[in-house]
């Protein structure tokens, strides 16, 4: 079963960790030089930013890169000898921070932890000619990180300590927009730990919930509830594996990472045909769609804008609500452990995350699994 929540006056009025957005998302990645060129490459992501040795930092390079609003950061340690790198040791490549745009981080630091955040860094500020950054920040599920970031007094291209990074090398952008959700994956009988810690710490609300005999196939099941902030600008949906006849994909997630961590990242455009097209012309390995999913889809959604041809070309899957309906797609893992993915979504009204899809969608995954021999 699931239900969907909205947001009333009165949690927009009571919030008091007030979020105008995500920042940005910081990867640890083994080799940042490279995995930037694939995010402009096969994304179409521009590049923004950088810090290094030649910035005055020695421990670590970073890439800023930037499409829309979305801003990606791309971080490698320069030696073994460093908490960045023995994060890379345990999981591969993958996200470590979560950052969210506030405009008081010092605030939001002190609200969350009175309420049981555990910190990850005290609240400092960092100056440059551009201005002022204040950031704070706090642990999340596994080793993953909010960090808050008020940057209303910065006009630097990303923050203090970085430069603009101009390229010759500049690929077209593919359309995607914002970052529409972001989920987490959790451990065993953690969900509801988990649900909880962004109640109480965070002043989220769980806005819509999936138990197992929604989302479950012949083989495997997962329970999913997603959590969102006052203004419903954040939305992070939380995985946990449930019981089936073979191994939850949620699992051979956590397995592979070796903990708790971001499973996939929404991105949002406005002309999911077009995007996709120029992804996957570009390199980007989408999960196949079983073509006879389309065989009863207008039946399953009803009337909708698009062309059936070029979403069953593409394998784009569609879902319905009360509000509208949405369109998306889930890239492979974008490592080689089979551990983050990409989502491509355009919403046409629709407000919730396409569960009507999770039986196909996991039915593509699992002969993915079987593939890997982890199912
Ligand atoms: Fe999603």
């Amino acid at each position: 079963m699931s239900t969907l929540a909205q947001p009333t006056t009165a949690d927009t009025v009571h919030d008091f960790l007030p979020i105008n957005g995500t920042d940005h998302i910081e990867l640890y990645v083994g080799n940042a030089k490279q995995a930037a060129h694939y995010y402009k490459t096969t994304f179409g992501y521009q590049s923004q930013a950088y810090c290094g040795p030649e910035t005055g930092v020695r421990d670590r390079v970073s890439y800023v890169l930037r499409q829309g609003k979305i801003r990606l950061v791309l971080t490698t340690p320069l030696n073994s000898d460093s908490l960045i790198s023995e994060h890379i040791k345990k999981h591969g490549d993958g996200v470590k921070i979560l950052a969210l745009w506030v405009d008081d981080a010092y605030e939001a630091f002190a609200k969350t932890t009175a309420r049981g955040g555990k910190p990850y860094m005290e609240p400092k500020t960092i100056t440059d000619d551009f201005g002022e950054v204040k950031m704070a920040g706090i642990y999340t599920y596994g080793e993953t990180v909010h960090l808050f970031v008020e940057r209303k007094n910065y006009m630097g291209p990303f923050m203090p300590g970085y430069k603009k990074w101009t390229s010759e090398y500049n690929p077209t952008e593919t359309g995607l927009e914002y970052i529409d959700h972001c989920v987490g994956n959790v451990g065993w009988n953690r969900m509801n730990e988990t649900v909880k810690w962004y109640e109480d710490v965070m002043g989220f609300r769980n806005i819509l919930s999936f138990d197992d005999k929604t989302i479950n196939t012949e083989y495997s099941a997962l329970m999913s509830k997603v959590m969102s902030n006052g203004n419903g600008f954040i939305k992070f949906p939380i995985n946990e594996p449930a019981e089936g006849k073979k191994k939850s994909q949620i699992e051979e997630y956590l397995d592979f990472y070796e903990g708790e961590g971001v499973q996939h990242i929404a991105l949002a455009t406005q002309d999911i045909i077009k995007s996709v097209t120029q992804l996957k012309a570009r390199g980007v390995e989408f999960l196949q769609t079983p073509t006879t999913y389309y065989d009863d889809l207008l039946d399953r959604v009803g009337p909708i804008d698009e062309d059936l041809q070029p979403l069953k070309d593409l394998g784009i899957l569609v879902d319905k609500d009360d509000e509208g309906y949405l369109l998306q797609i889930f890239t492979k893992p974008i490592e080689d452990r089979p551990t983050l993915f990409f989502e491509i979504i355009q919403r046409k009204g629709a407000q919730s995350f396409g569960a009507g899809n999770f039986k196909a969608l996991f039915e593509c995954i699992e002969r993915e699994q079987a593939l890997r021999g982890n199912l």
